[in-house]
């Protein structure tokens, strides 16, 4: 197991190269299961968890390989098998996204039910509504969602559940829906830029797509898609991590790709902080070199505050001059990072879906556990800034869903290595 030593106290300066989406990467990667011919896709990140769907794609039928750019070509081989099994689902939630293209293209999907993780139950009860009113006949089998249909008839389906529009059931249902027949309408859909770009995907593919981006999209069924090249927006919760990275630390920052028309619940609460945050000639430049001004959060589906960026929020409201508060809407049981921050001096107190964070003068560096991505990026952005070293165990979380990171970070200035454990 390898984990991350970080002596606290570098102010970051520099440019840092915003990655591909890796939350765009994925389901795009499983809409290639929809297409004939070849998918050429750029800027997708190399992480675990693209490594993962590959692995998932190659057993579904779908090779894959990155030629000399760095570039994913994608292509369906073999259509037998429809089974995406708990051994792959378990390690990657993500998975489930082949279900809706699977079932459209294949008539038939055996995807198993990805069960909850750190952040919380993680049900998929809205795909597989959205997907039966498409017509597909559903069963449950020893935790298989298994699905099958002739043909897709296109419907009016409202989408919205308790805690509002789903992200990657919109990506099944939209996957879906560019084969039935007719003219799908999907109310309560995610507005995520992450599904804008797998609709410019499909759109490239010869879907008929409109009002991506809002929170109805309507689908005009085809007989077929084509596979396309289509270039990977960049990732805001990567850019998000590496702005609060700037402020935590006082520091000053580039961040090259970075769309700030994808960020602007962020930008907004940043600058309420005292961040400045201003549109750069390549990206978006982030400075602070002042004490931070307590603000309240409220994570919301976009366009409001991102829950993926919750944890990195918190982290940096640790410093802030008095008392912050973040609520937490779309999954009310992720706070894990909450008691490794308070080990290292924070003063956290969690109320239900809420935490106050009474800020205080300094961090103190400890080992701390990571226990799932973002939990990981705000314990490393703690580190940064707190005296002393701060030991992040289980550096696997963090390699899900960032590239590189160390890299990135020592680029700019942060004492950050990498070690395995004896
Ligand atoms: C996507 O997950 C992201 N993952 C998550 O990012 C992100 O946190 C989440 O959207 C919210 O923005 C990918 O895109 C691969 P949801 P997803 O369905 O689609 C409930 C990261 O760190 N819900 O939008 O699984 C659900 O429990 C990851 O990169 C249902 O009730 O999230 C949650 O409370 C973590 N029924 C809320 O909706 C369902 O059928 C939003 O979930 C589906 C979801």
């Amino acid at each position: 197991m390898q984990y991350f030593d970080i002596i606290g106290g570098s102010r970051l300066k520099g440019s840092v190269e915003i990655s591909g989406s890796k939350n765009a990467a994925l389901p795009i990667i499983a809409a290639s299961i929809l297409c004939d011919g070849e998918t050429i896709l750029r800027n997708v990140p190399d992480l675990a968890d693209v490594r993962q769907m590959l692995t998932l794609l190659l057993r579904l039928g779908v090779k894959s390989h990155r030629d000399a750019d760095g570039a994913l070509h994608l292509r369906v081989e073999d259509e037998m098998n429809v089974h995406a099994e708990y051994e792959l689902v378990s390690k990657m939630r993500a998975s489930v996204c082949v279900m809706g293209p699977l079932l459209a293209k294949r008539r038939r999907a055996q995807v198993s039910m990805p069960g909850g993780c750190a952040i919380g139950d993680r049900p998929i009860d809205l795909h597989i509504l959205g997907l039966q009113t498409l017509g597909a006949d559903f069963e449950l089998a020893n935790g298989d969602v298994l699905l099958k249909a002739k043909k897709l008839k296109a419907a009016e389906i409202f989408l919205g559940g308790p805690f509002g529009s789903s992200v990657t059931a919109t990506a099944n249902v939209m996957m879906a829906a560019t084969l039935a027949e007719g003219r799908t309408i999907i109310a309560s859909a995610a507005c995520e830029p992450e599904v804008t770009d797998l609709a410019n995907f499909l759109i490239a593919c010869g879907a008929r797509i409109t009002g991506h981006g809002t929170p109805e999209i309507t689908v005009e069924g085809v007989d077929r898609l084509k596979g396309t090249e289509h270039r990977v927006i960049a990732d805001r919760i990567e850019a998000g991590t590496f702005m609060m990275a700037a402020a935590i630390t006082n520091g000053d920052l580039d961040l090259v790709g970075a769309r700030m028309d994808h960020m602007r619940a962020v930008v907004d609460r940043l600058r309420r902080v005292g961040i400045i945050v201003e549109r750069g000639e390549k990206g978006i430049t982030v400075s602070s070199s002042r004490r931070l001004e307590p603000v309240t959060i409220t994570t919301q589906p976009y366009p409001g505050f991102p829950t993926d960026l919750q944890a990195q929020a918190m982290a940096l409201l640790c410093l802030a001059d008095g008392n912050s508060i973040i609520t937490e809407k779309i999954y009310p049981d992720r706070f894990l990072h909450v008691g490794e921050l308070n080990r290292m001096g924070a003063q956290l107190h969690k109320e239900g879906p809420t935490v106050i964070i009474s800020g205080v003068k300094r961090l103190v560096g400890a080992p701390v556990m990571a226990s799932d991505l973002r939990a990981s990026a705000a314990l490393i952005l703690a580190g940064l800034i707190a005296k002393g070293t701060t030991r992040v165990q289980r550096a696997y979380h963090i390699d899900r869903g960032y590239e590189s990171i160390e890299e990135k970070l020592q680029k700019v200035g942060a004492n950050i290595r990498r070690q395995n454990e004896s």
